[in-house]
C-alpha cells in the first residue's frame, strides 16, 4: 500500500489516499495524486477518476504539523487542485467521514462530489486562525452562495452530507458501498462535456449588505481576531473579481494568517488538547470500568450542573441533599435550565423529560450504594468533606469511584478517612458545570491507574476536556488565579481603578477581568480563603481594600453589589462610594497613588499567571505547559487565539517576561529564568521532556 494507491475498475482509475489516521494532506499525498492524474491523462482507456480516502475518512485537511515548514517544503495542495481544475476528464471525490479544510477544497477542485449520508464537510480553518487557503474562499461561495459560505467559513462548523446535497455541494448521496457508488457515478458522467467547473460559476446572493452584516457580526463573535476579516474580504472578492485574482489573493492572505501569533496560538491549543489526554504510565491496556450510574452529593449550583452532564450523556444520576426543600430547589433549577434550552429550540420538551426521568432525588445517602461513581459537591470545608467520605466508604460498593469536586482542598487528606484511598480522586468541575468544558482531574498519591484512566474516559463521555493535575492548594487553575487576584488587588492599591484593570485584561481578549470574575464567583469565597490562609499562617486578619468591601455586605453579583454595582442586565457599573473606599484605604496606608498604564496592568496580571504556572510545572503538579494552557482556555476564558498564558509568554519572549517580572517586583520562577537564559520557550520545555 502506498500513500496514494492507483487501482483500475475497468474504465475508471481509483486513487486511494492512505495517510492514517485522518488522511491529512501530508508530504507524499500531492505527489501521489498528481502521479495518478498523469497516469489517467496518459491512458486513453481511463474515462474518469475517483479520489477516495482509505480507512476512516476522506481528507481531514491540510497537515497542520507542516504549517511550520518553509513554503517550498509544504505539501503542494494548491498545485494539486489547480491540476484537478484543468483536468480534461471527469474527476469524482468520494467522501466518507469528514472532508474538512483542504479536504473539502480538494473535493471542490474535482468535477463532482459524492458522499455517504453520515459524512460531514466543512471549512474549519478559522478555528486554527487561518483561512481556507486552497481555493475554499473562492469556490464555496460559488457553490452555496455568499451567505451560507460566510456562515460556514466564519463558524468553522461542518455540515452533514445531506444538507450539503441540498445545497448542491454534494452531487449525489450514495447508499451502500461508497466506492461502487462513486465509480458508477463517474461512469455516468464520463462523457459530460464541457466539464462543469466551480471556478466558472458566479456567486449567488452577494449583496454588499451580506458582507457588511458579516463584518458587523464578527466584531462580537470573533473580537480581536485576524482571520475572520480576511475570510470576509476574500469571500467578497469571490463575488466581485475574476476567479484567478481571488485565488492569487487568497494565497497571500493565507500566509499572513498562518504566520500570525494568533494562528500559532490556536494550533498550539489544537495539539495541546490532544496531548493532554496522554498520561505517562497510562496506556490503552490500563483497565477501565464503564460508568453506568452516578451519585452526586449536593444539589446546589455545582451539584446540579454536574448532574446535567451525566443526564445529557444518558447516564442515570441519584442526587442527594440533606433536606427536602434544598433538594426540591436543586431539582427545579435543573428543570428550568433544560426548559430554557428547549425554549431556545436547542432541545425538545421530550428531551427535557427524558433527562429528568434519569434523575432520582433523595435525602437518603444509602441510595448511592449501587452507583459506579459518586461525586461529592458540597461547600469547601474539610471537616464536612471528611464526614461525607467516611460515610461513603461504608455505603459505596467495592470498586466505585469516590470523587470530590473540591476546588482547593487536599484530596490526600480527604482520601485518608476511607479504607480505599485508591478509589478516591478529585474531579474539579468549573462553574457553570453544565457549560464549562474543563475538568481538572486531581490525582492523589494513592489514586489507582484504573480510577485515573476511567476518569479520563468519563470526561470524554460527558464531553469535557479532562486534564490531570496533582494535589496542591488550588491545583493548577485556582492556584494560578489566586496569584493573579493578589496582583490585581495590588495594582489597584498602587493607584489603578478596578475598571481599568479589568479593561486591560478585556483588551487581551478575556471576556472578564479579575474583578468582574470575582464579583461573578462571589467575593465572600476569596474573602473566606484569605481569612483562612492568614489564620493557618498565624498572621493578622487580612485587611485589604477588597476585604473592606466584602465586610460591607457586598458579595458580588449575587447581592447585586460587589466591587461594582449590578442591575438585572448583570453589567458591572463602577460605584463612586467604593472608589472613595479605595482612596481612603490608600490614604490610611500612606500610599501615594501613581498612574498605571494598561500595558503595565496587562503584563503584571498575565505574567503573574505565567510565573505561578512555571512553579507548578517545576513541582510536577501539571505535566506540561500545554496542559496549563488548556486549563486556562477551557476553564477561565483565556482567549484560545493567544494559545493560553504559557504560549502567550513564549510568544512575548521569555527573557522579556523575566525582565518585566523583575521590573514590577515579582521574583521569576527558577524554571522561567532558566528557559529565558537558554533562549527557549515553554513548548521547548514540553518537547525536552518528551511531552510536546
Ligand atoms: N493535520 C495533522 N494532524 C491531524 C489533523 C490535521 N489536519 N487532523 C487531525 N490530526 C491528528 C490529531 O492531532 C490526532 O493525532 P494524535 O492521535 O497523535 O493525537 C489524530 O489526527 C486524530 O485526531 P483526533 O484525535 O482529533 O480524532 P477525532 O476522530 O476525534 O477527530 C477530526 C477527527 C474531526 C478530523 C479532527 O481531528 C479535526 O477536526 N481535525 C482538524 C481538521 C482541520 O482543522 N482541518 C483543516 C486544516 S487547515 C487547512 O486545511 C488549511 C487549508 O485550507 C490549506
Amino acid at each position: 500500500m502506498s500513500i496514494v494507491d492507483q487501482t483500475r475498475q475497468d474504465d475508471v482509475l481509483v486513487l486511494t489516499i492512505n495517510n492514517p489516521p485522518v488522511n491529512a494532506f501530508s508530504p507524499g499525498v500531492p505527489e501521489g495524486l498528481k502521479a495518478g492524474l498523469d497516469a489517467a491523462a496518459a491512458d486513453d482507456t481511463v474515462r474518469a477518476v475517483v479520489i477516495i480516502g482509505g480507512g476512516r475518512t476522506f481528507v481531514a485537511g491540510a497537515d497542520i504539523r507542516t504549517f511550520n515548514l518553509p513554503r517550498e517544503q509544504s505539501p503542494d495542495l494548491r498545485g494539486t487542485i489547480q491540476k484537478l481544475d484543468g483536468f480534461a476528464k471527469p474527476t469524482v471525490a468520494a467522501i466518507h467521514g469528514t472532508a474538512l479544510g483542504g479536504g473539502l477544497e480538494l473535493a471542490m477542485g474535482c468535477t463532482y462530489r459524492v458522499a455517504v449520508k453520515d459524512a460531514q464537510v466543512g471549512l474549519p480553518e478559522v478555528k486554527l486562525g487561518v483561512l481556507p487557503g486552497a481555493g475554499g474562499t473562492q469556490r464555496l461561495p460559488r457553490v452555496v452562495g455568499a451567505q451560507k459560505a460566510l456562515e460556514m467559513m466564519l463558524s468553522g462548523n461542518p455540515i452533514r452530507a445531506t444538507e450539503a446535497h441540498q445545497l448542491g455541494l454534494i452531487d449525489r448521496i450514495v447508499d451502500g458501498d461508497l466506492l461502487a457508488g462513486a465509480v458508477e457515478f463517474a461512469r455516468e458522467m464520463a462523457d459530460a462535456r464541457p466539464l462543469p467547473r466551480i471556478s466558472d460559476r458566479p456567486v449567488e446572493g452577494a449583496s454588499p449588505e451580506v458582507f457588511a452584516a458579516a463584518r458587523e457580526g464578527i466584531k462580537k463573535s470573533h473580537r480581536g481576531q485576524l482571520s475572520p476579516s480576511l475570510i470576509i474580504d476574500l469571500a467578497e472578492m469571490a463575488a466581485t473579481v475574476p476567479f484567478q485574482q481571488g485565488w492569487d489573493a487568497e494565497a497571500g492572505k493565507f500566509m499572513e494568517a498562518k504566520d500570525s501569533p494568533q494562528s500559532r496560538g490556536l494550533r498550539h491549543i489544537f495539539f495541546a488538547e490532544r496531548e493532554s489526554a496522554r498520561i505517562p504510565g497510562i496506556t490503552k491496556d490500563t483497565p477501565t470500568t464503564e460508568i453506568k450510574s452516578a451519585g452526586i452529593i449536593g444539589a446546589g449550583t455545582m451539584g446540579g450542573g454536574i448532574a446535567m452532564n451525566f443526564l445529557n450523556a444518558g447516564i442515570p444520576v441519584t442526587i442527594v441533599e440533606t433536606a427536602q426543600d434544598a433538594l426540591d430547589r436543586g431539582l427545579a433549577v435543573i428543570r428550568r435550565n433544560y426548559e430554557n434550552t428547549a425554549k431556545k429550540g436547542r432541545m425538545t420538551m421530550d428531551d427535557v423529560e427524558t433527562r429528568m426521568g434519569l434523575l432520582t432525588p433523595t435525602v437518603d445517602m444509602t441510595a448511592l450504594k449501587d452507583a459506579d461513581i459518586i461525586i461529592e459537591a458540597v461547600y469547601e470545608n474539610m471537616d464536612v468533606k471528611k464526614d461525607i467520605f467516611t460515610k461513603l466508604d461504608a455505603i459505596a460498593k467495592p470498586g466505585a469511584i469516590l470523587a470530590s469536586n473540591t476546588s482547593t482542598l487536599d484530596v490526600n487528606e480527604i482520601a485518608s478517612v476511607t479504607t480505599r484511598p485508591e478509589s478516591v480522586i478529585g474531579l474539579h468541575f468549573f462553574s457553570p458545570a453544565n457549560v464549562m468544558k474543563l475538568l481538572e482531574i486531581v490525582r492523589a498519591d494513592k489514586t489507582s491507574d484504573s480510577v485515573l484512566a476511567t476518569s479520563m474516559a468519563l470526561a470524554k463521555k460527558i464531553r469535557k476536556v479532562g486534564v490531570v493535575v496533582g494535589v496542591c492548594d488550588g491545583f493548577v487553575g485556582n492556584r494560578m488565579v489566586h496569584r493573579y487576584g493578589d496582583e490585581a488587588r495590588k495594582i489597584v492599591e498602587e493607584g489603578a481603578r478596578p475598571e481599568d484593570v479589568d479593561a486591560s485584561m478585556n483588551a487581551l481578549g478575556l471576556p472578564m477581568g479579575p474583578f468582574q470574575m470575582s464579583d461573578m464567583a462571589g467575593l465572600d469565597i476569596g474573602y473566606a480563603i484569605r481569612q483562612h490562609q492568614a489564620k493557618v499562617a498565624g498572621k493578622l486578619k487580612p485587611d485589604g481594600w477588597l476585604d473592606r468591601i466584602v465586610e460591607r455586605g457586598r458579595k458580588g453579583q449575587k447581592t447585586q453589589a460587589g466591587i461594582y454595582d449590578y442591575d438585572e442586565t448583570r453589567r458591572p457599573k463602577p460605584n463612586a462610594e467604593m472608589q472613595q473606599l479605595i482612596e481612603d484605604y490608600r490614604a490610611e496606608k500612606g500610599i501615594t497613588p501613581r498612574e498605571i498604564t494598561p500595558e503595565e496592568s496587562t503584563k503584571r496580571l498575565a505574567y503573574s499567571l505565567v510565573n505561578e504556572g512555571a512553579k507548578i510545572l517545576e513541582e510536577g503538579i501539571a505535566q506540561r505547559a500545554g496542559d496549563i494552557d488548556v486549563i486556562y482556555i477551557y476553564g477561565y476564558g483565556f482567549p484560545a487565539y493567544r494559545g493560553g498564558p504559557m504560549q502567550y509568554a513564549s510568544e512575548q519572549g521569555l527573557s522579556s517576561v523575566v525582565a518585566d517580572l523583575e521590573k514590577y517586583g515579582q521574583t521569576p520562577a527558577p524554571l522561567l529564568k532558566r528557559l529565558a537564559d537558554e533562549g527557549k520557550t515553554f513548548a521547548d520545555y514540553d518537547a525536552e521532556r518528551g511531552r510536546g
